[in-house]
């Protein structure tokens, strides 16, 4: 398929009606040892299988492949403002570091199908521990380093890892955030424990070892100075990495990626969506411990040949400390950034400042800059754009998608962006509007329906839960009645001329700037409180987040709540509970107390009222409802 002859509606057209022969072809922009002897195995749908037959290394495109052509080039360039360390790494040096590390793996009995987890903050060697899992074929599963001892916990206890990885501390505005009390607290609250834990010391706070467990990294790294690690050539269905993300229940999800259909789907969209080139650089801003640093910091764009930018710190802060909202924009020009990748809320964050630091460097070399993860809103979108004068491309997808699901494919064919829309269907995804409860496809433009896909979906997309197929296929895959189709468990509309706008989750899942959190497991952490007796969490809107938690609790003894001297201390107690179980992202903006919740005759939560109420909008058909009284209450507190 030669792509300058081809509009963008043929070439997702093909990609549907043809998904061998479209996937063939976008397979040769990676290196196989074997080629795949089958494209799409759909026979046991929804499971799609990619590229069956084929063997390849995801560590081997990223970083082996280009030794030839680019050994001297940067690859992946690390700055940490908190710590005010700047350095690249060529191709050729990051091939080196990965080796080390693989080394260190192999020593601590790490084998093909481990599980090794990596908390760690945004280091460079957190990107050496994600490339020397793929290399030597161990699962790694990176949490995100915000998380506290309990979310540490449970994705432990799931994911069952040999080695852990992790760091002595993160740091955020120049404070540093102990990590290793908060691995230490969540190993013993597992009941699976790592034989092994790996420790890079960055020098940032003091901290204990468990003599026999744990393994300093700096020694070991020495003693495998010379390391020569091959790739191990996988079968393209192996899987690659588990990340954990949330859902309706208090339970995350592991969700496994595998190796082949990654990769191509990778270096496809580096191609059609995000048009790097070899020898240019990227810069994501997000955090290695999301999908969005998973495809767009580490693999897609090394993949495709590019260098990459890894930045620890926050948008308003320079190398030495001071206060400057213009670091980024000073890193695109040092580094001639190409193209950008970042979330509305921080651009939001950006735009509080003086506009200014944007002018002040020279942005030549940029040519794209790259939104998702939440609603984009048109004045964040209008300001950028005029600020920086170059396309800002709203992307939306999702954990599970692993690339982007909505945008729009610039590499295929020119095509107009719409402010607060993220675009049109891309290559390989068969989207669907469909009405809530009837299951029935909405065709005409407007109508307000749940975003769905039929299967198969396209490579890259998670192969499944680790190691709980029935809860992909009942969670993912059941939810619309009569019907196999994979829900998002996001309300969408579609206009006249095809472009979608994304109207907000159907399910519990809350965006605070940009992290996707569950309320579920929020209420759990707060429940944990021996005070409360019961609570309900929603998001509400928020105009730098996006949204904010806020929680809503039945104390059981009230008179802890008789002044507002006594509210304040129970909701700093119970804030103070989130932040050490879940980790600061997730503390409630507010905590408020009531008497009384507002449920269903059946005792299900009505959150979505609950919700409409904090937004002062319609709270719709109530009808319902246990008691009435428990609402009003809520609509006196937020009046
Ligand atoms: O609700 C949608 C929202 O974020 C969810 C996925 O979050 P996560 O799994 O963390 O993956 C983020 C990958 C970019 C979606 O279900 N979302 C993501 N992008 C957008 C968005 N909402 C509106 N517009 C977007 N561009």
């Amino acid at each position: 398929m030669t792509l300058a002859s081809t509009t963008f509606s043929d070439f997702h057209r093909q990609s549907l009606q043809n998904p061998d022969a479209f996937w063939a072809e976008q397979a040769k922009l990676i290196d196989w040892q074997t080629p795949p002897q089958q494209i799409c195995d759909y026979s046991n749908p929804p499971f799609a299988h990619w590229f069956r037959g084929g063997t390849t290394n995801l560590c081997h495109n990223a970083v082996d492949r280009h030794l030839k052509d680019r050994a001297n080039q940067p690859a992946l360039i690390y700055v940490s403002s908190e710590t005010g360390i700047e350095k690249t790494y060529t191709f050729a040096e990051l091939h080196t570091e990965v080796q080390r590390m693989a080394a260190i793996l192999l020593e601590l009995g790490v084998q093909q199908g481990d599980r090794v987890l990596i908390y760690m903050p945004m280091i460079a060697e957190a990107a050496f521990a994600m490339l020397a899992c793929t290399r030597i074929g161990a699962i790694h599963s990176v949490v995100f380093g915000g998380f506290a001892s309990v979310s540490l916990a449970s994705r432990i206890e799931d994911a069952t890892p040999k080695l852990i990885i992790s760091a002595d501390a993160g740091s955020r505005s120049g404070k540093v955030v102990p990590y290793k009390p908060l691995l230490d607290e969540a190993i013993a609250l597992s009941s699976h424990k790592p034989e092994a834990v790996l420790m890079v010391d960055r020098g940032l706070t003091a901290f204990a070892s468990v003599a026999g467990r744990d393994h300093g990294y700096a020694a070991l790294r020495e003693k495998h100075l010379q390391a020569s690690v091959p790739c191990v050539w996988l079968d393209a269905t192996a899987i690659s990495y588990t990340i954990y993300t949330s859902g309706t229940t208090g339970q995350p999800k592991g969700v496994q990626r595998d190796t082949g259909g990654y990769a191509v789907a990778l270096a496809a969209s580096m191609v059609h969506i995000f048009e790097g080139k070899p020898g240019e650089t990227y810069f994501s801003t997000s955090d290695i411990g999301w999908v969005v640093g998973h495809s767009y910091i580490i693999y897609g764009p090394l993949i495709a040949g590019m260098a990459s930018i890894m930045y620890e710190g926050l948008p308003t802060r320079e190398m030495d400390g001071s206060a400057n909202a213009g670091i980024w924009w000073r890193l695109v020009e040092k580094y001639k950034v190409t193209r950008m990748f970042s979330a509305p809320t921080a651009v939001r964050v950006l735009k509080k400042q003086d506009p200014a630091y944007l002018k002040q460097y020279d942005l030549s070399s940029l040519q794209g800059l790259y939104l998702a993860g939440e609603p984009l809103d048109e004045p964040t979108a209008k300001w950028i754009s005029e600020a920086l004068g170059v396309p800002i491309i709203d992307n939306y997808w999702q954990t599970e998608t692993g690339w982007p699901l909505l945008t729009v494919a610039n590499g295929v064919e020119k095509m107009p962006s719409k402010f607060g829309s993220p675009g049109i269907p891309m290559y390989g995804y068969n989207v669907k509007l469909l009405h809530e409860t009837t299951g029935e496809e909405l065709t005409e433009p407007n109508q307000k329906g749940v975003v769905v896909l039929e299967g198969p979906t396209p490579p890259g997309f998670m192969q499944t839960v680790w190691r709980d197929d029935a809860r992909f296929v009942n969670t993912y895959w059941k939810s619309v009645p009569g019907k196999l189709v994979y829900s998002t468990f996001d309300w969408g509309i579609k206009d006249a001329d095809g472009y979608y706008f994304i109207l907000g989750r159907t399910d519990d899942v809350i965006n605070v700037a940009g992290h996707r959190l569950g309320t579920r497991e929020i209420e759990e952490s707060i429940s944990s409180h021996p005070n409360v007796a019961e609570v309900a969490v929603v998001g509400v809107a928020d105009a730098l987040k996006g949204q904010v938690a806020m929680a809503f609790v039945i104390a059981r003894d009230t008179s802890a709540l008789q002044d507002e001297a006594a509210r304040l201390k129970l909701e700093g107690e119970i804030m103070k509970l989130v932040d050490g179980q879940l980790g600061a992202v997730a503390r409630p903006a507010r905590v408020r107390f009531v008497s009384l919740l507002p449920k269903t005759r059946s005792g299900k939560l009505l959150r979505r009222a609950i919700q409409a109420v904090c937004e002062g909008r319609d709270t719709g058909d109530l009808t319902t409802m246990e008691d009435p009284q428990a609402l009003q209450q809520i609509r006196d507190l937020m009046a």
